[in-house]
């Protein structure tokens, strides 16, 4: 039993010499960590491969273009023999146990006097597996555990406290396999989630009944405006000592009010942390089989809000400038002014038979695509009956894939 244990231990390796032995695919491997680490690394091989020729000339491994001799671990700490050179590899293995150097060799595990662990990292805990003799075990092992600590499906609560905080997730556009690992994680270890009815909330049905869900939609304004009344829950709950995430639709900083939120938390004195989302704006034409940009075809998107009607004074688009380019626009916030927006458009010089597809609920089960052309889309939307959320694209990329997506 004791020759198959090892005892795991995590070696301070800074300012350390460690000698490595051969610069082939194990070298390879195995020297980014060492210079993670810190290491003072020695390199001793007459040959590399180009990776590991590219760290020595990067100054991150000093390398000795040459075979092992005996004498070469003078000094080291930590010894790493991967030559595939037999002879070589036993005399310097033989040279660490008698310097007493803790020696892993890549070519005889049971030789060695010490294994290295399939290692990952995750947010500050790296996690080491050693299986003894199944090295893919240990990967497979590692991978999973690194893995739940990423996607937040292997609950790890961080003990030490700390202090208020809130995270604004952005959640992508509605499929839930669409937020971000980072998002994902964040919202598997909140003690308070605010959500926006946009986003996806088949998320939210899968936290721990310990996790309190608000809808962000239903949290009571009276002397405030709503903006300043979700504002003020993520202040208090994470006041309290909670753990908040702000779970929002798409990327919390278009047309989120993503920001406002940041600053309302920075003059509380409350730390924020913004993770991006995959925004609507390119991700529901993208579901709906359009690109918004295509070689040959469109070199520029333009995302534009249509929540304000053209004529509107306090509109802050220039649709006049908008009709003039060639290129791909998409209009968020749409749905119930793309009449009025598209006449403008066409007014401004923007040819009536642009294409033009409005996707409704996009990357959900409700997705659906409707066709028309800036001249027949505010007739052929009322008419198909087009509620929000809807992306609507126009341009000629819209043209590019087939018109059957349903
Ligand atoms: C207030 S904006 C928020 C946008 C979001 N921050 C983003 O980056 O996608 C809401 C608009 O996004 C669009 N939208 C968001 N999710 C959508 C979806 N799944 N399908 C279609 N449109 C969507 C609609 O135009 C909706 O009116």
């Amino acid at each position: 039993m004791s020759e198959h244990f090892a005892y795991p231990v995590g070696l301070r390796l800074s300012g350390r010499r460690v000698v490595v032995l051969g610069a082939g695919q194990v070298a390879q491997r195995r020297l980014p960590a060492l210079i993670a680490a810190g290491a003072d690394i020695l390199l001793i091989s007459p040959s590399a491969t180009a990776s590991v020729e590219a760290m020595a000339e990067a100054g991150e491994v000093r390398w000795e273009r040459r075979r092992y001799r005996d004498g070469d671990f003078e000094g080291a700490w930590y010894v790493l023999i991967t030559t595939d050179d037999p002879e070589a590899n036993a005399a310097a293995s033989a040279e660490a146990e008698a310097r007493r150097i803790w020696c892993v060799r890549s070519d005889d595990a049971q030789a060695a006097s010490a294994w290295t662990p399939a290692t990952g990292r995750s947010e500050g805990v790296t996690v080491a597996v050693l299986t003894g003799e199944d090295p893919r075990r240990s990967a497979a092992v590692r991978d999973a555990v690194v893995e739940g600590l990423r996607d937040g499906t292997l609950a790890a609560p961080r003990h030490r406290a700390r202090g208020p905080h809130v995270a604004l997730v952005g959640g992508g556009p509605g499929d839930p396999d669409l937020i971000t690992v980072r998002g994902r994680r964040l919202l598997a270890e909140a003690d308070v989630v605010v959500a926006d009815r946009l986003g996806p909330r088949d998320l939210l049905d899968e936290l721990p009944p310990h996790v309190e869900v608000i809808d962000a939609a239903k949290i009571p304004y009276g002397r405030f405006m709503a903006q300043e009344a979700i504002n003020n829950a993520l202040i208090e709950h994470a006041k309290a000592g909670k753990s908040v995430v702000r779970l929002k639709g798409g990327d919390p900083f278009v047309f989120g009010r993503g920001m406002e939120e940041a600053e309302a938390l920075a003059a509380a004195g409350i730390p924020c942390t913004v993770v991006p989302g995959i925004s609507s704006s390119i991700s529901v034409p993208g579901a709906a089989g359009i690109p918004v940009t295509h070689r040959g075809v469109a070199h520029e998107f333009t995302v534009v809000s249509g929540h304000v009607a053209p004529d509107d004074p306090s509109s802050l688009v220039d649709w006049a400038a908008l009709a003039r380019l060639r290129g791909t626009l998409v209009l968020l916030m749409a749905v119930e002014k793309i009449g009025a927006i598209a006449a403008t458009l066409v007014a401004h010089g923007r040819a009536a038979d642009t294409p033009v597809a409005v996707v409704q609920e996009g990357t959900t089960p409700g997705q659906r695509r409707v066709d028309a052309t800036l001249a027949t889309v505010g007739e052929r939307a009322a008419a198909e009956g087009i509620r929000p959320p809807a992306v609507v694209v126009i341009g000629d990329v819209v043209a590019l894939s087939s018109r059957d997506h349903g």
